[in-house]
């Protein structure tokens, strides 16, 4: 993690049912390029705090196409700052993997996915790129990506598993202002 990450401010997390969270991102322009800047350092330092391994604009209130991701092990770091990321390619083959999220803080679910993906993307210097996923990263790049159409992790799962994991979130959260 740079100095400028942990320097960076910390940004609130919107958590579900935020009608914010529901919103399809705008696609990043040139006339971005100074906020994108700024946004990207915080998000980072906005997830490492959490922690999380994943955290997409939409979910700090910014309507923008950027994610940020680190699946490192502790200790490690591996910051990935996506800007317009799109899947251009996925598997026919799909995996279960363990998903939860930081604006659906402490619940988590089975979601089934392409186990791998082909990812077109900006860097942070804008440089355009393309990566393979697969394995922890193919499910949290897949994650971020559906944030930023509006669609959270809780829409993979039957109605019944969800509006079990929505009261138990809503639950938690009134638990948690009460104190
Ligand atoms: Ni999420």
């Amino acid at each position: 993690m740079s100095d400028l990450q942990t320097e960076a401010p910390l940004l609130p997390v919107l958590i579900c049912p935020d009608p914010q969270l529901r919103k399809v991102a705008r696609v990043v322009t040139e006339a971005h390029r100074e906020e994108v800047a700024a946004l990207v350092p915080a998000m980072f330092a906005t997830m490492y705090k959490a922690p999380g391994i994943g955290l997409a604009a939409p979910q700090v209130g910014r309507l923008l196409r950027v994610v940020t991701i680190d699946v490192a092990p502790d200790g490690a770091a591996a910051p990935l700052a996506l800007i317009n990321p799109e899947i251009i390619g996925a598997s026919a083959e799909t995996v279960v993997q363990q998903e939860g999220c930081l604006s659906v803080p402490e619940q988590y679910a089975d979601v089934t996915r392409p186990a791998r993906v082909r990812v077109r993307y900006m860097d942070e210097q804008w440089v355009k790129r393309e990566i393979e996923a697969e394995g922890l990263l193919a499910a949290c790049v897949q994650h971020e990506i559906d944030h930023l159409n509006g669609v959270l992790f809780v829409d993979y799962l039957t109605a019944l598993k969800r509006n079990i994991l929505l009261r138990k979130l809503a639950k938690a959260q009134k638990e948690l202002k009460g104190k």
